[in-house]
């Protein structure tokens, strides 16, 4: 799967988010080992810590079907300035990703490709638990 077409499920995603508390829609496409593509949208709650991002609902949806190393990952929100994964996020797309690029993309074309490790430097990770 190309870029565009990864961008193109993540804007998929992003159409089904619920956001009614903060009107932000988000939506992400992670790439499996074995090209299979999962995709999530942000899902608030009116409990408003309980909100899950789009990445994660992502990953979550493909680690219960089985898929636990990803490739690549795309991310769309509707800004100007391209929207970053927020904190946690990047905790968790490294722990099942790793060093990948993580394109980030809004619905005016504009697009770009950061590496995780870029995000998050110097990461903790399960090496430090040996
Ligand atoms: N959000 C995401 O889904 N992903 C991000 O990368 C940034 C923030 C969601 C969480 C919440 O539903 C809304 O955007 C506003 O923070």
């Amino acid at each position: 799967m190309n870029q565009e077409e990864l961008i193109g499920r993540a804007i998929e995603a992003r159409s089904k988010a619920y956001a009614p508390y903060s009107n932000f829609k988000v939506g992400a496409a992670v790439v499996a080992e074995n090209g299979e593509v999962f995709i999530g949208c942000n899902v608030e709650s009116a409990s408003y810590g309980l909100t899950v991002c789009a990445e994660r609902v992502a990953i979550w949806k493909a680690v219960s079907e089985g898929a636990t190393r990803f490739t690549e990952i795309a991310v769309v929100a509707d800004t100007e300035e391209l929207t970053p994964p927020c904190g946690v996020c990047r905790q968790i797309i490294w722990e099942f990703c790793g060093d990948i690029p993580v394109t980030l993309a809004n619905l005016k074309g504009r697009s770009e490709t950061i590496q995780m490790r870029e995000l998050l430097p110097r990461a903790f990770d399960t090496k430090f638990l040996k």
